[in-house]
């Protein structure tokens, strides 16, 4: 497959881009009921999701980059079975909390109604918050989502209710915060909000939407997903040849951090107390697509092209790994992109080797994917990605482009276009 008509748009240090409105991002979810509780931005479009298991007449769908549960959604209502795995606690909490869509929102009101009745009689403190918590909400604010918080608690069990409060309280955070808290990804505690909202009122507002929905769920009779914590992989869990179709958007390798995603609403409900904890919680459990993402493994470039995995395509990853070595020597921040990228090739090879095992033969297998270029060196993502599937058993089909990207930034670092599309792989 030639790709050099595809070399398009940026690799951002951080995608400070607002996610564009279109039909291949998560930006019309937010329209959607179940979709619009939690504003996940890396996620794909349901209805494109739902078009596709459509369109293939798949029987058993698998996304092994689940997210926030969109594919798993969009299965569900076009009758199709399905699995999702999430390696991200958090991300995983939050698909979830969505999966219970189809549980009795009278329940879920009721539970609601209890915890913002005790909140109001509990006495609040902003004591023992992180930084990071104390710089994004003033005292008042804090002090409503501490009570709602402490509420919560003691309703924190494993029912449907319970998981949906919580989802409710994490996902008006954003709104109730008064500084810049993107909902792309990281905090900005210089910028200001013009119109923070009440936490309260935002609850109440996210609680009635979240009951509106589940009401409208009646229709969806699909059969229930499966959502597994684990590892794409090796997508344990997953039974053998049980998939006919794989329909994912892994972390590309831009580096865009996961774990930093999400320091918020974990540094809220007390999971981590701030960036130092999110290592060990988070990152180490992700595939390697960030700089930061520091493990045993890629201490050193040799061990990283070393990898088996990189077998199909180590004379390549090779010559661009030692050239970012050499242009990192030159930038102040000496990002690894280098271990970054081998580490990234050789997991990515890991993947189609388990989907291998999952899927059906004549499964179809569509990734959404990105290309990249850390430090302005070009990393053809798709073309080693097609490589990495067809040494798995797979045969790469078609790329579709979606959209570019690396085209309007005014501040860029580089301007190597790059592109976003669908990989189609069949096998
Ligand atoms: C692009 S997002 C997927 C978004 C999803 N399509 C949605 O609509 O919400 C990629 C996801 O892969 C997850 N991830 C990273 N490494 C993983 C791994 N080894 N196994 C499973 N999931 C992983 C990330 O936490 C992230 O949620």
């Amino acid at each position: 497959m030639t790709l050099s008509a595809l070399q398009q748009p940026l690799f951002p240090d951080i995608d400070p881009d607002p996610v564009p409105a279109s039909t291949t991002t998560f930006v019309d979810n937010m329209k959607l009921p179940v979709h619009r509780w939690f504003r996940f931005s890396a996620g794909f479009s349901a209805q494109w999701a739902e078009d596709t298991i459509a369109g293939l007449g798949a029987k058993t769908v698998l996304d092994p980059f689940a997210g926030s549960g969109t594919m798993l959604l969009a299965a569900e209502r076009r009758g199709a079975s399905s699995y999702g795995i999430e390696a991200h606690s958090f991300v995983a909490r939050i698909a979830a909390a969505k999966l219970q869509h189809r549980a009795d929102p009278d329940a879920f009101l009721e539970t609601a109604s209890a915890i913002r009745g005790e909140a109001r009689a509990l006495p609040a403190s902003v004591d023992g918050y992180p930084p990071l918590i104390r710089k994004c909400f003033n005292d008042s604010a804090l002090r409503s989502l501490d009570s709602l918080r402490q509420a919560w608690m003691r309703h924190a069990d494993d029912s449907p209710a319970s998981q949906l409060t919580w989802l409710a309280l994490v996902g008006i955070l954003r709104q109730v915060s008064h500084v810049g808290t993107a909902p792309w990804q990281y905090v900005l505690p210089q910028k200001r909000k013009r119109s923070p909202v009440e936490a309260f009122a935002a609850f109440d507002r996210m609680v009635r939407a979240v009951a509106a929905d589940m009401r409208t769920s009646r229709d969806v009779s699909g059969p229930r997903p499966t959502l597994i914590r684990g590892d794409a992989r090796t997508c344990e869990g997953v039974p053998d040849v049980a998939v006919d179709a794989v329909i994912t958007s892994p972390p590309y390798p831009n580096n865009y951090d996961y774990a930093d995603a999400t320091r918020l609403e974990m540094c809220f409900m007390g999971e981590i107390a701030g960036w130092g904890d999110l290592h060990e919680t988070v990152r180490k459990y992700l595939i390697t697509s960030c700089s930061q993402h520091w493990s045993e493994r890629t201490l050193d470039i040799e061990t990283a092209l070393a990898r088996p995995e990189l077998n199909p395509v180590r004379a390549e990853v090779t010559q661009v790994c030692n050239e970012l070595g050499r242009v990192r020597m030159d930038k102040g921040g000496r990002k690894n992109y280098h271990l970054m990228i081998a580490s990234y090739f050789a997991d990515i090879g890991q993947v189609w080797h388990a989907l291998r095992r999952v899927c059906r033969s004549g499964s179809q297998v569509c990734f959404v994917i990105g290309d990249s270029a850390p430090y302005g060196v070009y990393v053809p993502v798709v073309e080693w990605t097609s490589a990495l599937a067809e040494a798995a058993g797979f045969h790469a089909l078609r790329f579709e482009k979606t959209r570019d990207r690396n085209t309007k930034w005014k501040n860029r670092k580089h301007r190597v276009p790059l592109c976003e599309g669908r990989l189609w792989v069949s096998g």
